[in-house]
């Protein structure tokens, strides 16, 4: 039987993202399958409510403050509006969306870390802390590198993340070093608070074979109990977050405010609409949690055993994604592994709901996604605009032309059996967070009504009998109406605006699934329609390949020492406030990986497509000339650079510009405009640099 429509009312939310950065793509497979999810609840008739809010503290938020100068309120406050006006903009509907800073979370915070020391699950223990005396402040969590005790990888201060992936208490990392200086750190005794995880062995398997949401979630989760529960400690010396209660000097670990956030804005919701936040924190309303893998330890294990410490109820189920990827690596800004929402995606004009359809039809929601902008564009030229757009316009543009309105008609039992039957094709995977296979059976409807159309052939139709053809005509509005409705939790702005084609006036929104089989209005005018998909074309998926090769590239030549001093790469988007310029060490052995060598240039012709770059020619001592591609047709005539000597980067990837490619780098001077660099004299083609 399907879990949903319940009688029991469903609170959504979401992972919430840290103040401390911008939204990248990585993000959203967290906050748009809620979304949809949320949504296509709301068309099944299931009362939910749709939580989240920022996580506003943490060591990581202090250091960005310090160094950009600021407090750590005006960098969160920034943050918190851009992460506002990014789910906005992508169409991400939350009822309430709060921040861990509010009153509210102080408050229950503090109320729950109450419960737990009344409830004797806590106890102090002095433990050994990692100092820098070079910066003077204690070293936390990722500000602390060394060697893990337990395999002997390199790991930084709460978790093994190169090596064995154990969480890792403070005190435990060998030989730590301060990764904001580089120094070594040395340990000092201090009090700490500590909650009593192992305690809570018995409850949470019970818990966990009865967790709903995914199952990589729960298995994950029933390995890690099965195997070791260590204790947390769960106070950090820093002045900003919520204060340990009784001891000024200390605050909770943000992984401790940072979840209860999730009540405090539920209880924001309910104070702003009147409701009742303990319908699902005291009661058994059903609480779901959508998070990226990368979190599951925290939700699935420390969170219930928090809550049910606290005497809270706990999460009925926890929905945990792939982890969303570039080039099968993991997001890193500093390796230009990172698509972000505004400038990669929204700046060029991409619309929203395609985002949404893609990351949620790509791939199952367990798996890792790797992005990629060519499936990006095929899955929206061969589905959303080939099957689905060209279905609804084709109906609409030949109904508009022959009959400015939705002639009557009667529906097919066939065509109604085959709608009431997509409803469950797309409920049901829903209801099981299958999100591919719930638009998959979506888009099978779409194009159902294709061949429907097709083979009914209205446009020979019209000619010989127009009461059939009218027929024909008001079965596919029948399927269109009911795909608008299916579709408008994953392209909900697209489809408001379908809704108002097909000549209805109520709020495709708040209209539920049933609707689906409501013949549509007969004798409603029909507004002349418009495309709703357009076709994206290579020329654009090859300029957004290239933004990303080229923040690679550039992210590559930067670890590489090579970015202040010589300026070999333009700067990597450093723009607004935050990223913190890195000048990281390197090794020699480092260095010895580039193959930068000398070079004449034998042929330099403009791309024709494009405003900077060039196509050249470059003579590297090899058996023919290497073609490279480089941003210096603002600043360089194609005759005056040939014959020229030039310094090339060899063995970077290669990686297509505006459709050509270019087998490596040609270094120049970062400033207004590229300044090329050239040897002091002629020297031999091929000539290493080192
Ligand atoms: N602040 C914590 C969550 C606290 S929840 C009480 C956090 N923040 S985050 O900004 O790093 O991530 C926000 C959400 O995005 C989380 O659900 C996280 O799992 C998800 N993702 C962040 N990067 C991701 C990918 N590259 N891929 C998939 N999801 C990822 O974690
Ligand atoms: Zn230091």
């Amino acid at each position: 039987m399907s879990k949903f429509p319940s009688d029991k009312p469903v609170l959504v939310t979401c992972g919430l993202p840290y103040a401390n950065g911008k939204a990248h793509v990585g993000h959203l497979r967290t906050y748009i399958p809620a979304d949809i999810f949320v949504r296509a609840l709301k068309k099944q008739g299931q009362e939910v409510t749709f939580v989240c809010g920022s996580d506003t503290h943490g060591t990581p938020i202090v250091v960005n403050a310090e160094q950009l100068n600021i407090t750590p309120k005006e960098l969160v406050r920034k943050y918190h509006k851009h992460f506002d006006d990014t789910f906005k903009d992508m169409n991400v509907n939350f009822d309430a969306f709060g921040t861990t800073d509010d009153p509210e979370n102080y408050n229950r915070t503090t109320d729950i870390v109450n419960k737990l020391i009344e409830n004797g699950y806590t106890y102090p223990k002095t433990i050994e802390i990692a100092y820098c005396p070079e910066c003077d402040r204690s070293l936390p969590d990722r500000y602390v590198e060394g060697t893990c005790p337990y395999c002997g990888e390199t790991a930084r201060g709460d978790e093994c993340d190169q090596g064995c992936e154990k969480h890792l208490e403070p005190g435990e990392l060998k030989e730590p070093k301060c990764t904001i200086c580089g120094g070594a750190a040395e340990y000092r005794k201090q009090e700490h608070y500590f909650f009593k995880l192992s305690e809570f062995k018995d409850f949470l398997l019970e818990h966990l074979e009865h967790m709903e949401g995914t199952s990589n979630a729960r298995n994950y989760a029933i390995g890690w109990v099965k195997k070791e529960l260590i204790d947390w400690c769960i106070t950090r010396n820093l002045e900003w977050g919520v204060k340990f209660p009784g001891h000024d000097d200390l605050v909770v670990y943000v992984w401790v405010d940072a979840p209860i956030g999730y009540i405090a804005f539920t209880e924001e919701w309910a104070k702003e609409n009147n409701e009742d936040w303990e319908k699902f924190w005291k009661g058994d309303g059903r609480i779901i949690h959508f998070i990226g893998g990368d979190i599951t330890y925290h939700h699935c294990v420390f969170w219930p055993a928090m809550l049910k410490g606290a005497g809270y109820s706990q999460p009925w189920g926890v929905v945990a994604s792939g982890m969303v990827k570039i080039e099968n690596k993991k997001f890193s800004k500093s390796r230009g592994y990172v698509v972000w929402v505004g400038e990669d995606y929204l700046d060029h004009g991409f619309h929203p709901d395609l985002l949404r359809y893609y990351l949620t039809s790509y791939t199952s929601h367990t798996k890792e996604l790797n992005f990629s902008w060519k499936v990006f564009q095929e899955k929206i030229n061969t589905e959303l605009v080939a099957v689905f757009g060209n279905f609804l316009y084709r109906t609409l543009l030949f109904t508009h032309k022959n009959f400015g309105e939705i002639p009557e008609g009667e529906i097919d039992r066939e065509v109604l059996d085959k709608i009431t039957d997509t409803i469950t094709k797309v409920n049901k995977p829903m209801g099981e967070y299958e999100f591919k296979k719930a638009v998959d059976s979506a888009m099978a409807l779409a194009s159902y009504g294709n061949v429907y159309f097709q083979s009914n052939e209205p446009w020979k139709l019209i000619k010989k009998d127009k009461a059939a053809c009218g027929k024909v005509v008001a079965n596919c509005a029948q399927i269109a109406k009911a795909l608008i409705l299916l579709f408008e939790p994953v392209l909900p702005q697209k489809m408001e605006d379908a809704w108002k084609q097909i000549g209805m006036s109520s709020d495709v929104h708040a209209a539920t699934y049933s609707d689906a089989t409501v013949l549509v209005n007969s004798g409603t005018t029909l507004p002349k329609p418009t495309i709703l998909f357009e076709k994206i074309e290579d020329d654009k998926t090859e300029e957004m390949e290239t933004i990303s090769n080229k923040r690679v590239a550039e992210a590559i030549a930067k670890e590489s020492g090579t970015k202040e001093k010589e300026g070999a790469v333009k700067k990597m988007e450093e723009e607004i406030e935050i990223e913190t310029i890195t000048t990281e060490e390197i090794t020699f052995d480092d260095f010895s990986k580039l193959d930068i060598r000398i070079g004449t240039i034998v042929t330099a012709e403009p791309v024709k497509k494009s405003n900077k770059l060039m196509r050249l020619e470059v003579d590297i001592g090899e058996d023919s000339p290497r073609q490279l591609v480089a941003g210096i047709k603002e600043t360089h005539d194609p005759e005056q650079i040939i014959g020229r000597q030039v310094v090339v980067l060899a063995n970077l990837k290669p990686a297509k510009l505006c459709g050509v490619e270019s087998r490596g780098m040609v270094l120049a001077g970062d400033t207004e405009g590229a300044v090329l660099l050239m040897p002091e004299e002629e020297v031999a083609p091929g000539t290493r640099v080192r």
